[in-house]
């Protein structure tokens, strides 16, 4: 049978707002909680920041016009609270809004769908001094700047995304100090873990409230858990992983409860959670978004506090420039696993991609394995479409070579390449194969 997708499939890309814009310091933008990390030595490999990134903020409708010329059909990105709402709370930058404005306007003359995601992490630092996520405070701040994002876009954007990967905001950056804004603090990490779902949750009500018709999902990044054995503990250890990982944010969503046992191995550390706060985390959504990059392997391992497991690399596998092993199979056993036990309306793929050392050769760049990495995860969604599970769309990460976080410009994720030095931009083999399978909508 041939690999084709239901009719009107939402073929995608996705970027986030600290990662490709650069204009740092213009038209009123604060500061965010990235800038400041980036900024002080240490934290990013290289001194890295994201002041230029892809210039994205003035090279935009070059972009648009990229994305029109492989036939993407929409196109995620996030908005900078920062650029929005400067301090975080209070006056608002128009020059900032503004610019959201214009390039909503420009995709959808392009004839691409926005999605938009409202927090991708780049918090405004005016925030953060006053506790960031881990202050429930937190909560009110998000939902003002979310009334005023969707009060002057909602007209023209459908789909919103709230939040992108809570489980990294929370604890990449307040646990294991990795991202913005480097705590390493796990009381600080859960409780910041219960603010971002509460934040969402009320998000969605005014998401509601102001949009005609819109659809609204929050974005997880998550994993398909195996145990490094089939010894029973390391089959307890991949339960407490799934845990950590998956259930602590699906089970609220879809639920209205926290996972018990992951909240039993918790203990004094677990969250404070208010009356009614788990009744606004459950506000149906209309979709939701999966970041699937690879699955992780766990052992059994008393040594590690909490979770007592421990990640195992299979040897016979293959690893990208993250570390992390291509695993297609990953991505079609959650999407299974997703529709059996939460049985979510509708799933996007938010974000699915590869990094690899790429090389410009005669202006080409033959990324064959990024090419395969993508023919075999677009495989893996369709058996999963096939037997059932209602996803609608799949957005590749990324549609440029950007700032990766913690590893500054040295990881390339793009399905086009981006030359820092002269903001050159070069369709990678991968995108000329993403091109062709938007066209067939399928796999040619
Ligand atoms: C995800 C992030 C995204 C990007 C990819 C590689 O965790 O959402 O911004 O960095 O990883």
């Amino acid at each position: 049978m041939a690999t084709i997708f239901p009719n009107g499939f939402v073929w995608g890309a996705a970027t986030a707002s600290y990662q490709i814009e650069g204009a740092a310091n213009e038209d009123g933008r604060g500061e965010s909680i990235w800038d400041r990390f980036s900024h002080t030595p240490g934290n990013v490999l290289n001194g890295d920041t994201g002041d230029v990134a892809d210039d994205h903020y003035h090279r935009w409708p070059q972009d648009v016009a990229l994305m029109q010329s492989l036939g993407l059909k929409a196109y995620r990105f996030s908005i900078a609270w920062p650029r929005v709402i400067p301090d975080g709370i209070g006056a608002v930058n128009a020059a900032g809004l503004d610019f959201y404005d214009r390039l909503v306007d420009g995709l959808l003359a392009a004839g691409i769908e926005p999605f938009v995601t409202l927090y991708h992490w780049d918090l405004p630092q005016a925030l953060q001094d006053r506790g960031g996520w881990p202050n429930r405070d937190s909560v009110a701040w998000f939902a003002d700047y979310v009334a005023v994002v969707s009060r002057r876009l909602s007209d023209r954007v459908r789909y919103w995304i709230t939040h992108n990967e809570p489980w990294v905001v929370a604890f990449v950056g307040h646990l294991m100090g990795v991202h913005a804004p480097g705590m390493r603090d796990p009381k600080a990490a859960l409780q910041a873990a219960h603010h971002l779902l509460l934040s969402h949750g009320q998000a969605v009500s005014i998401l509601r409230r102001n949009g005609n018709g819109a659809q609204v999902g929050i974005t997880l990044n998550l994993s398909w858990v195996d145990p490094a054995s089939d010894r029973p503990a390391d089959i307890e250890a991949a339960r407490r992983q799934d845990g950590y990982v998956n259930r602590m944010f699906l089970d609220p969503v879809f639920k209205g409860s926290y996972p018990s046992d992951f909240m039993e191995l918790c203990g004094d550390l677990a969250p404070r959670i208010e009356e009614g706060d788990l009744q606004q985390i459950s506000a149906p959504i209309d979709f939701l978004g999966v970041n699937y990059y690879s699955r992780s392997v766990v052992a059994d391992d008393p040594n590690i506090p909490i979770l007592r497991a421990r990640a195992v690399l299979p040897p016979e596998a293959e690893y990208t420039e993250m570390g992390w092993e291509v695993y297609p199979e990953g991505l079609y056993r959650l999407l299974r696993r997703l529709q059996e036990d939460y049985a979510p309306g509708a799933l996007y793929i938010t974000e699915n991609g590869a990094a690899f050392a790429d090389r410009v050769e005669d202006g080409r760049v033959h990324d064959e394995r990024r090419v395969a990495y993508l023919r075999e995860h677009f495989a893996a969604a369709w058996r999963a479409i096939q037997e059932g599970v209602p996803l609608r769309g799949y957005f590749v990460w990324s549609l440029l070579d950007n700032f990766e976080w913690a590893y500054g410009y040295s990881k390339r994720f793009g399905i086009v390449y981006v030359d820092y030095a002269t903001q050159e931009r070069i369709l990678k083999d991968s995108a000329l194969f993403y091109r062709d399978v938007i066209a067939a909508n399928g796999l040619p």
